[in-house]
């Protein structure tokens, strides 16, 4: 595991090692332990686009491991204008251990791998979320969930949040339906690569058909950063796939709801169904900060005899 730009960088084996990490580490840390596992080691973050979660998770994530962050806003270092996406990389890694950037397009992230010499981790790209899913994924593992005999129902865009739930789902062995409107499907490539890694997905239009019988709900925003001159259009498109007490219905009494966040609530979500007793978008969330630690830890080489 050098970068992990795509969940496809990732094996099962590696993903449930992940998880065992991340239960470890959450457990020394909310036990008291102090880990100086990554001490003197630091983690460049480079953020072209807002972020509230990704942000702090990885800057608190590599504290809570000894090591420190170094937050760089795209406007502040000029990605590909000021310099270019090789430079930077090449220059981060003469001073940072690992690099960890949300960025607009998946070409930036795959160009600062590309010239890096130290680990590059992607923390949203227009094309995947692999942190976000790993951290899903570690969620429903950690509450007994057995991931390789649910039905996960995707509700809404075929979105990079998507693209990184469908690969996650494909290597621990999910079943899942995505339910999009016509036009809004997930890549391709992304859903002939979880079939090749074994997964069973199918793509459909009808969100109720996907709620039925599922066992977890999971919806993201219509208007992803990047695509705000779509809002009215995905607005139109979308208005039949928001998560409601209607569409939860559908899914089994015990299903679990998902969401990313940040939530454009009484849009895609309602707030009795984001706010209600099925909903665990905070255990997500706060997994984001376990999950990512067990990737930098493994990523830069802490040992646990200092975690
Ligand atoms: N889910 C997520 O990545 O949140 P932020 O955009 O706030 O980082
Ligand atoms: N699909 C959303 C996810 C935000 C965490 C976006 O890209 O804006």
């Amino acid at each position: 595991m050098k970068h992990v730009l795509s969940v496809a960088d990732l094996s099962r084996e590696r993903v449930f090692q992940l998880f065992t990490l991340a239960a470890d580490l959450k457990q020394r840390w909310k036990a008291g332990r102090r880990a100086m596992a990554l001490a003197g080691r630091s983690l460049a973050l480079i953020f072209e686009k807002q972020s509230l979660r990704t942000r702090v998770t990885f800057e608190v994530g590599i504290v809570q491991l000894g090591g420190r962050a170094v937050y760089l806003s795209g406007s502040e270092i000029g990605l590909g204008t000021r310099e270019s996406v090789p430079d930077v990389a090449r220059n981060l890694s003469r001073w940072v251990d690992g690099i960890a950037a949300r960025v607009y397009s998946h070409a930036t992230v795959e160009g600062l791998a590309r010239h890096a010499t130290v680990p590059v981790i992607n923390g949203l790209s227009d094309f995947e979320h692999p942190c976000q899913a790993l951290a899903d994924y570690f969620t429903l593992w950690e509450r007994g969930v057995d991931v390789s005999s649910m039905r996960l129902a995707w509700i809404g865009d075929g979105n990079n949040v998507c693209h990184s739930v469908i690969l996650a789902g494909a290597l621990v062995g999910a079943s899942m339906v995505v339910a999009c409107p016509p036009g809004y499907e997930p890549n391709p490539g992304v859903v002939s690569t979880a079939r090749k890694l074994g997964g069973q997905l199918e793509i459909i239009h009808d969100p109720k058909d996907a709620a039925t019988g599922a066992d977890v709900l999971y919806t993201d925003v219509w208007v992803s950063m990047g695509q705000e001159a779509e809002r009215e259009q995905r607005r139109e498109a979308f208005s039949r796939y928001q998560l409601n007490d209607t569409l939860v219905g559908f899914a089994k009494p015990s299903a679990l709801v998902m969401h990313c966040l940040p939530a454009h609530r009484g849009e895609e979500i309602t707030d009795r169904v984001v706010d209600g007793p099925q909903s665990i978008v905070l255990e997500q969330s706060e997994n984001r900060l376990h999950a990512q630690k067990a990737v930098i830890f493994q990523l830069l080489g802490g040992s646990l005899d200092d975690a």
